[in-house]
């Protein structure tokens, strides 16, 4: 989908289609559907006063001009009640009125912009191109029957009249496009399958990013993982016939800027291994390393937004996966910080590759660790699928990811990590146990995690919910979703912003 911004009139601008919106109102119509209406003798107030489109959110209606305008036809979209308006509710309008035209075939519109209330063109531009791209994904690459058949938008203008105005939409147009296409790269990782999205086509993945996007890369062999100390990680790659890679990409390194590691989870398929899982939906299980692809985006954007800050990306890689060469319930791993760990659940691997990732970031002496991992069942069962869980050890780290979650509607709900959680990973035999009960299940894996990051100010987040959905959102498809990097990147924003100042 090629985007641009154009200076123009929506009222005179030849196109193919032209994307109108209003809110739900009886009262007087708002922005440039005003003038459309008046080119257009008033046919649009006329259709709303008969009731024929209200304007209730995400309502469409799909009009033929017939020569009375110099856009072919007009699709209108209701933006809902205006009070409840806000960026996120834009985001999913973007997206309908996307999916809407992609899908009746058409394949180039033009949408003005309209500035109102306190939200800034930039801001408006930006949110409309998110939902867009975000909202018309699909993973088609292993489609090959009727490929003819799969429709998508070839152009769209983004129509603005003052300089202000276009300079405003080109910007947010620029960033929208960085950020959304990396999202777009996560799903891809996420929605490939595992007999691709193998460690080594992940590390793969890495250093093509590091490549384009002058980042550093260095990916660590399972023999140096365990020349290193790393344990945990090793007794889970060992299992596999896949070689397990432990991938460390930094960018902005030695320039003095606030250093921040990003941990991800890349467990590219979980069987649960000698603890096997039940077969139902554990072809879901191929979604295990959407921690891993989050980092990768986010590295990728941060550089493409060139963030002045120092960034340590850290991905342990490896299947989990049963064989004679298998780690066992029993078995009793030393992991990279000295402390020992008993197995109970070789499907509690996440933790333990974590662990050893957690204890690596510590060398470059972060100012945060942020690690984003599908840990746990449980926090699915507690928060549904469109929850990230939210752990820390401290305040403000967890207050900035709250503020950043809040603009960018991928929504993260805290949850405790008080020490009486703790009781329950402790063994007879070995400093802890990698399960404690079924019970608080997500926070017993976030406490195991809370073990391994000393007093540096650290979050965890528990995606295993919104990592990939059966039901679709506004703007989101059914399938991986890439959550965490819009998340992240907001942050590393923020956090780049309070540098400057
Ligand atoms: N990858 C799974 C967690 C998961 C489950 C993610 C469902 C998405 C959907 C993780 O490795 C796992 O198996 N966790 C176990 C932990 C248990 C053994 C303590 C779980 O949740 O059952
Ligand atoms: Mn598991
Ligand atoms: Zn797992």
């Amino acid at each position: 989908m090629d985007i641009r911004v154009e200076q123009g009139k929506a009222e005179k601008y030849p196109c193919e289609l032209l994307l109108l919106f209003s809110f739900e109102s009886r009262e007087q119509l708002e922005g440039p559907i005003l003038n459309v209406d008046l080119e257009w003798k008033g046919f649009l107030s006329n259709l709303m006063k008969q009731g024929d489109f209200k304007g209730e959110l995400f309502e469409h209606q799909l009009l033929h001009t017939h020569g009375a305008l110099r856009a072919k036809r007009v699709l209108l979209t209701g933006l809902g009640k205006r009070g409840e308006f806000d960026l996120e509710k834009w985001r999913g309008a973007s997206s309908k009125a996307g999916q809407f035209i992609r899908d009746s075939g058409i394949k180039q519109f033009a949408f003005p912009i309209w500035k109102f209330d306190s939200f800034s063109e930039e801001g408006l531009a930006e949110a409309f191109v998110t939902g867009l791209l975000l909202g018309t994904y699909q993973f088609i690459e292993f489609k090959t029957l009727e490929r003819d058949k799969i429709k998508e938008i070839g152009e769209v203008v983004l129509l603005g009249e003052t300089d202000k105005e276009i300079k405003a939409m080109n910007e947010g147009l620029r960033i929208s496009k960085i950020i959304s296409e990396s999202v777009n790269m996560a799903r891809g990782l996420v929605n490939g399958p595992s007999n691709t999205i193998t460690p080594t086509a992940l590390a793969k993945k890495a250093e093509r990013i590091a490549k384009d996007h002058v980042i550093n890369i260095q990916v660590l062999e399972v023999g140096q993982a365990e020349a290193m100390g790393m344990g945990a990680f090793v007794a889970v790659a060992k299992g596999s016939q896949e070689p397990g890679k432990f991938i460390i990409m930094e960018y902005n390194q030695d320039k003095g800027l606030d250093t921040i590691a990003l941990v991800g989870k890349g467990i590219t398929f979980d069987s649960g291994g000698i603890s096997i899982k039940p077969s139902e939906k554990m072809e879901r299980m191929k979604d295990d390393m959407s921690g891993a692809a989050a980092v990768m985006a986010t590295m990728e954007t941060a550089s493409k937004l060139q963030l002045p800050l120092h960034l340590v990306g850290i991905i342990p890689a490896t299947e989990n996966l049963p064989s004679g060469k298998a780690y066992k319930p029993g078995d009793i791993l030393k992991t990279l910080s000295g402390q020992t760990v008993e197995v109970i659940s070789t499907d509690a691997e996440g933790r333990l590759i974590l662990s050893d990732a957690l204890t690596y970031s510590l060398r470059y002496h972060p100012k945060a660790i942020i690690d984003l991992a599908t840990l746990t069942g449980a926090c699915v069962i507690a928060l549904g699928d469109y929850v990230i869980g939210l752990f820390g050890n401290d305040e403000s780290l967890l207050k900035r990811i709250e503020e950043a979650s809040a603009n960018t509607g991928e929504k993260a709900w805290r949850l405790p990590l008080w020490d009486e959680y703790f009781e329950y990973l402790k063994s007879d035999v070995a400093d802890f146990k990698n399960v404690g009960t079924r019970a608080a299940g997500a926070i017993i894996g976030a406490i195991f995690l809370s073990k391994f990051v000393e007093k540096i100010p650290w979050v965890h987040l528990d995606i295993a919910g919104p990592a990939s959905i059966e039901k679709e959102r506004p703007y989101i498809p059914r399938g991986g979703t890439g959550v965490g990097v819009r998340l992240l990147v907001q942050l590393l924003r923020d956090w780049a912003k309070g540098e400057e100042r």
